[in-house]
């Protein structure tokens, strides 16, 4: 029997009603609790993993579907490509969100896009029907990174997932107007379902729908974002970085980055879980010491490239601590379980092991700053002797905010909950 035909120029223009005139069964659209149907794109764009030649979207769907995004040069979408989720043989369905890279991109250049996303129909669990395509006619702008460009950045930390906590620091940034934002972990508590991770990176906030839409983010994991069934997938909604950024031997390190903002190398770290490996609550699943051992062979290399080494201000963000003037404070070395009474908690209020294999590549590359969280309250450590670094941990509803000014770095913690500014200080 001769199969129906329908070119994808055909479905695009005549949707579902071609469908049915060609006895093909219509899709059945998702539906709220009340029964009426949702857009196929559940969310806005959010940009993730900014680089000179890459930058990922990811955005919510309602159905299962490829994702896509029209990329342009111009405002007016002339010429627009379009780029499909997924980099294998397959595009990528899924019912929940679409991650599409988009490569070959120019440093420190200004694009315009739009995000859309084609219904696939499994029949029978297995064979592929294309519906049509659901586009968001929103068109947004990103540009990429690089040091032919100006910016700023912002940090936030620890909000958790907690409705409030987001609002407060989301109109923090939405005040300070950053080119990116290194979101420095602690999203949320712990990740079950897909939906967590959604609602956390994609839907974080009603009044702020489009938060990440034209102001990339570059995320770190903290401590939390490793646990939960759906943590141990978080890359499939969050990615690693492209694999172009770093040499095979760091194929692991999915989350560090080194990207330039004009005058600023900013440098990503990640300080893993606040447990030892051997803790028996972490059930002998995870490598954090390895882990941030290899971190430390790839840090040592990058300081001597040039992104780094031609940037004026070099600045640096993991999660966890990498001091703590307190004696009582667990530094987290200890063995095996973390139980020591010394310390007021068994997990790390700090990272000692990272101090020790960071810090001094720290001062060689000249890094003027450390931001880091996890303890949830404001504190500023100024260098010392020991230390060639200022150390600031953001708390829980604070905004790290730096931008060049005048040929130097002024870098402003905001207290967001209360409209304060609570550090001030200018680098040169
Ligand atoms: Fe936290
Ligand atoms: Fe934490």
């Amino acid at each position: 029997m001769k199969k129906s035909f329908i070119t994808r120029r055909e479905f695009l223009i005549g949707g579902a009603a071609a469908f049915a005139a060609a006895g093909m069964p219509r899709f059945v659209a998702a539906s709220d609790a009340t029964g009426a149907s949702l857009p196929l794109i559940g969310s806005a764009p959010v940009l993730m993993n900014p680089a000179e030649r890459t930058m990922d979207v990811v955005f919510a769907l309602n159905g299962e579907a490829s994702g896509w995004v029209d990329i342009a040069k111009s405002p007016d979408m002339k010429g627009a490509v379009r780029v499909y989720s997924g980099e294998g043989p397959v595009m990528r369905v899924c019912d929940k969100f679409a991650v599409v890279r988009i490569a070959g991109l120019r440093p420190a250049t200004r694009y315009w896009y739009r995000i859309g996303a084609d219904r696939i129909e499994l029949e029978n669990g297995y064979k592929p029907w294309n519906r049509g395509a659901e586009t968001d006619e929103r068109i947004y702008s990103l540009m990429t990174l690089g040091a032919e460009r100006d910016g700023s950045f912002c940090v936030m930390q620890d909000t958790h997932s907690v409705p409030e906590v987001v609002d407060t620091v989301f109109g923090g940034i939405a005040a300070c107007k950053p080119s990116v934002v290194v979101w420095n972990g602690d999203a949320r508590n712990f990740y079950r379902t897909a939906d967590d991770a959604v609602g956390t990176f994609l839907k974080p906030h009603p009044n702020y729908p489009a938060y990440a839409a034209e102001t990339p983010i570059l995320f770190l994991n903290g401590n939390h974002d490793y646990r939960g069934r759906f943590a141990l997938h978080l890359n499939d909604l969050v990615p690693f970085r492209c694999p172009i950024e770093r040499k095979r031997e760091y194929s692991t390190l999915g989350r560090n980055f080194v990207q330039r903002i004009g005058d600023i190398a900013l440098i990503g770290l990640d300080t893993g879980e606040d447990k030892q490996d051997t803790n028996p609550r972490m059930g002998g699943i995870f490598r954090m010491t390895k882990y941030r051992e290899l971190q430390t062979r790839w840090l040592a290399e990058e300081i001597e490239k040039p992104a780094v080494k031609t940037a004026k201000f070099k600045v640096a963000f993991c999660h966890i601590p990498l001091f703590d003037p307190r004696t009582n404070e667990n530094p987290g070395d200890v063995l095996p379980d973390d139980d020591d009474p010394r310390y007021k908690h068994p997990w790390a209020a700090w990272q000692r092991t990272c101090a020790n294999m960071w810090g001094p590549l720290f001062a060689k590359a000249g890094v003027c700053l450390v931001c880091t969280g996890h303890q949830h309250r404001y504190r500023y450590d100024a260098p010392s002797a020991e230390r060639t670094w200022t150390h600031i941990v953001g708390g829980q509803r604070d905004v790290i905010e730096g931008r060049v000014a005048d040929g130097r770095l002024v870098v402003k913690v905001h207290d967001c909950e209360n409209g304060r500014i609570v550090f001030d200080k200018e680098f040169e």
